[in-house]
């Protein structure tokens, strides 16, 4: 896509969209919001968004449909089985993800779920990009384990390199070699890499994990829940391919994985899910879990209106336009960001900036969780809603230690075409104040912890009275300014 210059040489992402539908916000008081981070047990996954101003929690489902995925949906075909719905999905897949069986699944989760019980057995390994959290849970219940093979650079907060969500196909090599293929039923490749801070991989990587693959006879199976970006950022930083359209990478990707599921919360802003596949005795070997889990086969438990905006979505997976908008918006934050100083993951990726907490809150350990305690004070002082992406996402190991993550992350996903440029702009102002105060931004403490995803739901409360000296400091600064 062509650049849009301004003639007052200002580098900004221009909106090719207008908005025809909005929805009012409220930005409450910071004692509100206090007393708001106490209910919710310092976790900004319990808040209530009526007391959120701008969430960038996640994109997931929060994505902005277009005015045809609405318009799509009044032409739902409501049935049980036979659903003409289901079969525009299944024609949506195959041109876009190019695989013709289809399998439909509530949302990401649940492929993995179906997936994890088909293939997965005690002792297993799978060797991976990077993990994702729901992805690990399933393979664990399963009695699986993973080996996360990335390059070192890839674990460089402030790098400029372009495909940090590339497998280090030397550790592959290695690791297969010391397993044994037959005890590796997939290698797992992440499209846009969520926990390293949205990166992608490159075709050239996925192509050399091909070969390596086909030289052992082992499946790959690819997450495409962020496909679409990830197929922009290849055209925008593998030289190959900046000719091509973004149908053509996606074509030349999932033309190489034998297995390809996906969250449509995330590359169709609709809901639902998907497993696809050309291969028969795949589809067969997952066929009956589907109505025992999700739903009859042509549903899988998503509503038909979902399921023809989830079709519509994702034939808007190959408009530029339309997949864009999020990365270009992250660019412009993370430059900013990273221009007043504050330490975020280099070079922008995708579904978010990711603020390097270990950085900002280096005066916190890693036992009291400073991605946390970096997420809580942000939103204390501006009612902007992050998702911690460190060591509480981790879960303990058997023995019930702490596994302490690789990276502390507060991330601040920008969901497609929901914000505009002064709401970022607004983002950017209140975190460069809080980065100039964080010494007065201290750790947090679990009260429940539940043993399984402990993030969501877990409670957690400050090591003393540190919210206090951080409301005091603000309204010093900003008077009686929301
Ligand atoms: N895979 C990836 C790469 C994801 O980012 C997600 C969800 C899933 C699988 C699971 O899909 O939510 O539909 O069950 N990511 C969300 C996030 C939750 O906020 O990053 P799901």
């Amino acid at each position: 896509m062509q650049k849009i210059k301004f003639y007052n040489g200002e580098d900004i992402p221009l909106e090719l969209h207008k908005v025809r539908v909005v929805q009012k916000l409220h930005l409450v008081p910071i004692e509100r919001r206090l007393e708001a981070l106490h209910e919710g047990g310092f976790n900004t996954f319990r808040l209530s968004t009526k007391d959120v101003f701008l969430d960038m929690l996640t994109d997931s489902g929060t994505n902005a449909m277009s005015d045809n995925q609405l318009s799509s949906m009044m032409h739902a075909d409501d049935a049980y089985a036979g659903s003409q719905s289901f079969m525009r999905l299944r024609n949506a897949v195959e041109k876009v993800l190019g695989k013709k069986y289809l399998l439909p699944v509530h949302q990401g989760r649940a492929a993995e779920n179906i997936l994890a019980k088909t293939y997965v057995r005690k002792g297993n390994l799978i060797p991976m990009n990077y993990h994702f959290t729901t992805t690990l849970a399933h393979i664990s219940e399963n009695g699986g384990r993973i080996a996360e093979l990335l390059y070192d650079e890839s674990y460089v907060i402030n790098s400029d390199y372009p495909f940090k969500g590339n497998i280090n196909i030397e550790k592959l090599a290695e690791v297969i070699e010391k397993e044994g293929a037959k005890n590796i039923p997939f290698i797992r490749m992440e499209a846009s890499t969520n926990l390293i801070g949205g990166q992608p991989f490159s075709v050239q990587n996925l192509r050399d994990v091909r070969s390596l693959a086909d030289k052992h006879g082992i499946r790959i199976l690819l997450d495409a829940s962020l496909l679409g970006e990830n197929a922009y950022l290849i055209k925008m930083r593998e030289e190959e391919f900046k000719n091509n359209s973004l149908g053509d990478i996606l074509q030349i990707i999932t033309e190489m994985a034998d297995i390809v599921y996906f969250s449509a919360r995330k590359i169709s802003s609709s809901r639902g899910g998907g497993i696809c596949t050309n291969d028969e005795n795949i589809y067969k070997e997952m066929e009956t879990l589907i109505p025992m889990y999700e739903g009859f086969l042509t549903y899988g438990g998503i509503s038909m209106r979902e399921i023809e905006s989830m079709a519509v979505g994702l034939y808007e997976t190959l408009d530029e336009t339309v997949i864009c908008q999020s990365p270009n918006f992250i660019k412009y934050l993370v430059d900013e960001l990273d221009k007043n100083g504050i330490p975020v993951v280099k070079p922008a990726g995708v579904l978010g900036a990711h603020v390097n907490a270990m950085d900002v809150c280096s005066h916190i350990p890693q036992s009291q969780y400073p991605a946390g305690a970096l997420a809580a004070a942000l939103f204390l002082i501006s009612g902007v809603r992050g998702m911690e992406r460190g060591s509480i996402s981790n879960q303990r190991d058997e023995n019930g230690n702490e596994t302490y993550a690789d990276m502390e992350l507060l991330r601040l996903a920008v969901p497609r075409r929901v914000f505009t440029l002064s709401q970022v702009k607004y983002v950017i102002d209140r975190m460069t104040w809080l980065y100039h105060n964080r010494a007065l931004i201290g750790g947090l403490k679990f009260v429940y912890e539940p043993a399984v995803l402990r993030f969501f739901m877990g409670g957690l409360e400050p090591v003393n009275d540190w919210t206090h000296k951080l409301i005091a400091k603000f309204k010093a600064d900003f008077g009686e300014s929301l």
